[in-house]
């Protein structure tokens, strides 16, 4: 049997926070028992990536995301480490399986998956559970190393490469644990199905796993990017009535309807709070509210701006700054829920490849949100795209 070796290839390397990443040859090292060496095929990036590589702390991006997928060098830190990002889909990706460690069973060479940021390890007490996708082995990896041996697997120019929520993809070959990896359909194309590793995904996976959407409701989604049309698009698949979609970016508004935004509030436009307005439009106060921007402002909004007795807020996004969160008690006493979710309550494994099954069938819209293209090399552009809100997913291409 052939044995893997070291494969040179290129990859993506932000040496800076904050600043244009730069092509670079790096070193992938072969999978180590139990992990799968993959080729790229696509990427992309979400919001999280943006956020991590904006605020040069390692530690909040978690993400989700499978999609960060660069390599990344924080000068901050002490120890210099580069980390690849890429998660979104955490973050998004598709890949094919190059190699695959001793004791991997479930991949073989060819097979086509989907590498996610949070693994599902199928023995732990959370994977057990069918309350929690909070695999307590495979979770959400923040350190940049490889679980079995606290190593990387990545090398630039001698010195060692962090991986990034166990994902890394902005390189053309990347290592994964196998518990990250989800095999799905060849017939299912990667360049749209990466987009169910991150974003997509975690936003349906909090309209119908974690808010359970009953028909008839009234839902109100603060910013409308690819996760906050997620929750819209899960909404209207579960007969929501009315859909109140919040942001202060009035070019979303066109695009938010073909998910079944049914009304559009941009708060710059109001000289009173907006959860004044949301209450009036919904007759007292929503039954569900969505936070999907990354504010824990307006997690308070959006606390406020659902009905008492059942009122349900749900928290999908990941704070830049000033992570808690303020509520008066009053609203808990008078019946409202918060609640958090990571990618939406799903299980990778075990629930990704239904989820690819209902695109192909073409029950769920995923190519809607892939508003740009771009080749490897043109990453930098889909950073600005991302910054400047001129696109809900950009692919990039390998
Ligand atoms: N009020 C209303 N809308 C806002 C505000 C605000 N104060 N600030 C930003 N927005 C809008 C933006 O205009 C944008 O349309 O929120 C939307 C956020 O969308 P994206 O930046 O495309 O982010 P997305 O990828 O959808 O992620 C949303 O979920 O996974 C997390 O880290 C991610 O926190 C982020 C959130």
């Amino acid at each position: 049997i052939d044995q893997p070796n070291v494969i040179t290839c290129k990859a993506m390397v932000a040496w800076e926070a904050g600043k244009d990443l730069v092509m670079e040859e790096v070193e992938v090292s072969p999978p180590q028992p139990l992990e799968i060496r993959v080729k790229v095929i696509c990427t992309s990036l979400c919001r999280t990536d943006i956020t991590a590589w904006e605020s040069q702390v390692p530690f909040l991006l978690l993400s989700f995301h499978g999609m960060l997928y660069q390599i990344w060098a924080l000068k901050s830190l002490v120890d210099c480490r580069l980390y690849f990002l890429g998660y979104s889909a955490m973050k998004h990706q598709g890949q094919i399986v190059e190699s695959v460690g001793e004791g991997v069973t479930e991949f073989v060479k060819g097979d086509h998956v989907l590498t996610v940021f949070t693994g599902e390890c199928k023995t732990c007490k959370h994977c057990e559970s069918k309350k929690s996708n909070m695999c307590q082995v495979l979770g959400l990896e923040r350190r940049g190393v490889m679980h079995s041996d606290q190593g990387t697997r990545f090398s630039v120019k001698g010195k060692p490469v962090y991986h990034y929520c166990a994902v890394s993809s902005f390189s053309e070959y990347t290592v994964v644990h196998s518990g990250c990896a989800v095999k799905v359909s060849p017939q299912a194309p990667l360049e749209k199905i990466c987009l169910l590793s991150c974003g997509v995904a975690a936003g349906l996976g909090a309209a119908w796993n974690v808010a359970d959407i009953s028909k008839g409701s009234i839902v109100v989604i603060f910013g409308l990017g690819t996760v906050g049309l997620a929750v819209a698009q899960g909404a209207k698949l579960r007969g929501a009535s009315q859909i109140i979609g919040v942001d202060i970016n009035p070019e979303k508004y066109e695009k938010a309807k073909c998910f079944g935004v049914t009304d559009f509030l941009n708060p710059n436009e109001y000289n009173e709070p907006i959860q004044q307005v949301i209450k009036r439009i919904s007759g007292g106060g929503t039954d569900y509210s969505f936070e999907c921007i990354g504010n824990t402002g307006m997690v308070t909004t959006a606390l406020q701006s659902c009905c008492d007795g059942w009122g349900l807020t749900v928290m999908l996004g990941v704070p830049k700054t000033n992570p808690e969160i303020a509520s008066h008690y009053s609203a808990f006493l008078s019946g409202k829920t918060l609640k958090g979710s990571l990618f939406g309550g799903w299980k990778p494994k075990s629930d990704l490849p239904s989820l690819v099954n209902k695109y192909m069938n073409r029950e769920i819209q995923v190519d809607e949100f892939i508003t740009h293209n771009l080749p490897f090399e043109d990453i930098n552009k889909a950073f600005t795209l991302m910054r400047e809100g001129k696109c809900l997913r950009c692919v990039i291409h390998m």
